[in-house]
């Protein structure tokens, strides 16, 4: 605007307001009930259907279910491995930092290195936990050099999120894009395979803020992607053969 008023003559620079007031009057939003400071939901919109985020999670999972196979280890709960894997898992590991998780088979801080077994995983899901780690790339280790080479590494990660209400906004530390996730992995696991993708777009962002749920959008609406508004970064990273008991490269 300085530009506009140190060069525009005053009677263009009226002109020019009195444009862009129509404009606001023409394309102003009606808000409704979304003028509002509190979501719908608390809970991503768990408790009004599905969480956009899972629908994405889901169908990152989906593309690479013939990855979960063998021994397979997930963060927190198997329902991934159960669902995408099946019977095609042969052995199944459930790790978490917290040691009242009973389902855990593995109480580890993914972040401590060494923490895991070394060449073990055929597959990890690493699904939407990183947001909780204060060192990235030291999990991102500890986790390759868990896979058996040949093995392959699915990562999710919270893009346009709020922070989790459950632990708490102190513990929720780091939000990414899929460039951002691109990048933490080419300069942690220089010699891996990967392919990254991002999920969402501002509809389904502002939704997912609001905690509106999955079901209260339309197909198409969930389903477009623009990699301005990434709603979840997704990448399936794989350990070369020949890398036995090695650190990454
Ligand atoms: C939101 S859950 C994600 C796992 C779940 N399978 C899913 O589908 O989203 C996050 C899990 O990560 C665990 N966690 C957080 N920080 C961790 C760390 N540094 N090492 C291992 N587990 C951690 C939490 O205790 C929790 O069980």
């Amino acid at each position: 605007m300085r530009v506009v008023r140190t060069v525009l003559p005053q009677p263009a620079r009226a002109r020019l307001r009195r444009l862009m007031r129509l404009r606001r009057l023409v394309l102003r939003p009606r808000w409704g009930n979304l003028r509002r400071r509190r979501p719908f939901s608390e809970h991503f919109g768990n408790d009004r259907g599905t969480p956009v985020d899972r629908v994405y999670i889901e169908r990152f999972l989906a593309a690479h279910a013939a990855d979960v196979r063998g021994r397979a280890l997930e963060v927190g709960d198997a329902g991934y491995t159960r669902r995408f894997g099946a019977s095609a898992v042969t052995d199944s590991d459930i790790v978490d930092i917290d040691p009242g998780n009973e389902a855990a088979t593995i109480v580890a801080d993914l972040a401590q290195p060494g923490s895991l077994p070394v060449d073990r995983f055929d597959c990890f899901l690493l699904i939407q936990t990183l947001q909780y780690v204060a060192d990235v790339p030291a999990a991102l280790r500890n986790a390759w050099r868990s896979l058996r080479p040949g093995g392959v590494l699915l990562v999710c990660v919270p893009g346009i999120s709020r922070l989790d209400p459950d632990p708490g906004p102190d513990h929720d530390l780091h939000r990414f894009t899929p460039a951002g996730l691109a990048a933490t992995l080419r300069a942690t696991l220089p010699g891996a395979g990967q392919r990254i993708v991002g999920y969402g777009n501002l509809l389904a962002a502002v939704a997912f803020l609001y905690g509106i749920a999955a079901e209260e959008l339309r197909a198409q609406e969930l389903a477009a992607y623009d990699p301005h508004y990434p709603v979840l970064a997704a990448a399936r990273v794989v350990k070369p053969t020949g890398t036995e008991g090695r650190a990454p490269a």
